[in-house]
């Protein structure tokens, strides 16, 4: 896919619910404060536009606290898009809200619909040439097989890697910044999923900046993280740093908050 795996002309993002308060976590390290999170939201979705990108922002749907993080619905690929069955209960229904948008935009929409399948876009990868997939809490081995037959059916071949324990998703730990190259914790890239890679390690201490996105010419980066920015800015890349304080509350990251795509 070499450059279709950052370069993009959609984003698909929606915005916070106040029920956010309610939004899962791993652990409670305090509630989040909606109008920090709808600023660090419209800055964000400010960078994606700043790309020259189209942005879709849905409005806010109470009803699913954890709705703002729209990636876990979907998979988003030049072919089509597969709509997701989310592992968390709460979290279900938020991909038949996210159907519409997206059968608007492809041509082809395709769905993990088996009862026992459980499949978050936050634990898949697609890197330049392959499509990587974590099984974790939230995604099984079930759900991963449904969607490799139909990643494969456009040509995609997919790899299921290691999600390490304890962590939310595989992307909770790494990042892709070009179709061959990732941000990775030392922890994740120590299980060699990332072999003939070239690996940017995120600073010790600075584990939680591993979730950030390539979005066409810009780096969107969770902000406070100086000496991971510095590797990447060193690197080369162009780093917009945004506020992600309180959706680290809720375990979620750069990546979380946006579908990116150019739909076919
Ligand atoms: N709070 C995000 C999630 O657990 O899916």
């Amino acid at each position: 896919m070499t450059d279709a795996s950052f370069r993009f002309t959609h984003a698909v993002t929606r915005q916070p619910a106040a029920s956010i308060t309610s939004g899962l976590r791993a652990v409670d390290t305090g509630t989040p404060d909606l109008a920090v999170m709808q600023a660090h939201h419209a800055a964000y979705v400010a960078a994606l536009r700043a790309t020259g990108a189209t942005v879709i922002e849905l409005p806010p749907l109470s009803a699913f606290p954890d709705s703002v993080f729209v990636e876990d619905t979907a998979l988003c690929l030049p072919q089509g898009a597969v709509i997701m069955r989310p592992g968390a209960p709460s979290r279900l229904g938020e991909a038949a809200e996210m159907a519409p948008t997206l059968e608007d935009l492809y041509t082809t929409v395709r769905r993990i619909e088996r009862h026992e399948s459980f499949i978050e876009g936050g634990d898949i990868l697609v890197t330049g040439r392959e499509v990587l997939v974590g099984r974790s809490a939230r995604t099984n081995a079930a759900g991963i097989a449904e969607l490799a037959a139909i990643v494969a059916d456009w040509g995609h071949s997919l790899r299921e890697v290691f999600t390490p324990p304890g962590v939310l998703h595989f992307k909770t730990d790494c990042s892709l910044m070009d179709a061959d190259t990732v941000l990775s914790t030392d922890r994740l890239a120590a299980s060699g999923c990332f072999a003939g890679y070239r690996v940017i390690a995120v600073a010790e201490g600075e584990e939680a900046s591993a979730n950030a996105i390539r979005f066409n010419d810009a780096v969107l980066f969770p902000a406070g993280f100086p000496r991971t920015r510095d590797r990447l800015v060193d690197a080369g890349y162009a780093v917009t740093e945004i506020g992600n304080s309180e959706c680290a509350k809720l375990d979620g990251g750069m990546s979380c908050l946006s579908l990116r795509f150019t739909p076919g």
